[in-house]
This record gives structure tokens, C-alpha cells and sequence, in this order.
């Protein structure tokens, strides 16, 4: 199947963005893993991470016609803020996961509130880079799961 990973505004600074909060691995090396463990299974995946609101709305639109089954989404600051965001997954009605790398629960209060959870397949958060690994694992499973 066609899978499809989204990064949200300033995870391209990972590594160097914030390492107490977001850990040293780059955005590059987890995209790395994630498609080494799809591809293993013959599985075809896009990763596509954006600063702009814009860009991740097109995406998303976009995947309604092009043949993702699945959509793995850290939105990032736009977990907090993005009602476009919001609408585009509603549109497309594809299933997704939501991702984060810290828990937002346990930080600012403005950070408990996203605008996806409720949509989301599931929500994992609060394991750092591994958020990403147990994401796809359950993402996997769901897929083998749905196949007829
Ligand atoms: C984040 C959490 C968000 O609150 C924050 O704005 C981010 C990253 C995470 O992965 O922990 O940029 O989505």
C-alpha cells in the first residue's frame, strides 16, 4: 500500500531544534527508518515534512486521488492551531495517525488542546523518535488487518 508521512512546521530543525524536548535525531534519519521498515514490506511511502500551512493542505488533498491508504501526520505547531488542516483530513476521509514526539499533555496548557485527536485512528505521543516506529507498527498492523 501507499503511505503517506507528513511533518508539520519546524521538525526540519530536528537535531538541533530544542534536544532536551525533541531528542539528536534528524527528521532525515527518521524518514530513513520509516521507509526502510515499510519498504521491507513492500510497502511504498512519501515523506513530505512543510513550514507552510498551505503545502500540507495541498498534500493532503491531493492524497484523496493519488492512492494512500494511510496518512501518518506530526502536525506540529498546527496540532494547536490548524482548522485547514483539520478540514482537509475530514475531506479526504483517509484514515491517519497522529504523531508527536514529546507529550503534549505534560507541557504548556496550550499544547493539550489538537485539533485532530478526534479524528485521528489513534494519537502516540511522548516517546520521542520511537512515536514515529510504534505509529507505523500499529499503521502496519491495521493495514494487514483491512487487505482483502
Ligand atoms: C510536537 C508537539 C507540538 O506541540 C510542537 O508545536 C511541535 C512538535 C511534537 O512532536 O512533540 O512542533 O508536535
Amino acid at each position: 500500500a501507499k503511505l503517506l508521512v507528513l511533518h508539520g512546521p519546524n521538525l526540519n530543525l530536528l537535531g538541533e531544534r530544542e534536544p532536551a524536548i525533541y531528542g539528536h535525531t534528524t527528521l532525515a534519519e527518521i524518514d530513513r527508518d520509516l521507509c526502510a521498515r515499510s519498504e521491507a514490506l513492500g510497502h511504498e511511502m512519501e515523506c513530505l515534512q512543510s513550514n507552510a500551512e498551505h503545502v500540507l493542505v495541498d498534500r493532503v488533498q491531493a492524497a484523496r486521488a493519488d492512492g494512500t491508504a494511510l496518512i501518518l501526520l506530526n502536525p506540529a505547531a498546527f496540532t494547536h492551531t490548524s482548522v485547514a488542516l483539520r478540514d482537509a483530513l475530514a475531506a479526504v476521509a483517509l484514515p491517519f495517525y497522529e504523531i508527536h514526539l514529546s507529550n503534549p499533555h505534560a507541557r504548556e496548557p496550550f499544547r493539550r488542546q489538537s485539533y485532530f485527536s478526534d479524528l485521528a485512528v489513534g494519537v502516540v505521543a511522548g516517546f520521542g523518535v520511537d512515536s514515529y516506529r510504534y505509529a507505523l507498527d500499529a499503521a502496519l498492523s491495521r493495514l494487514a488487518s483491512t487487505r482483502h
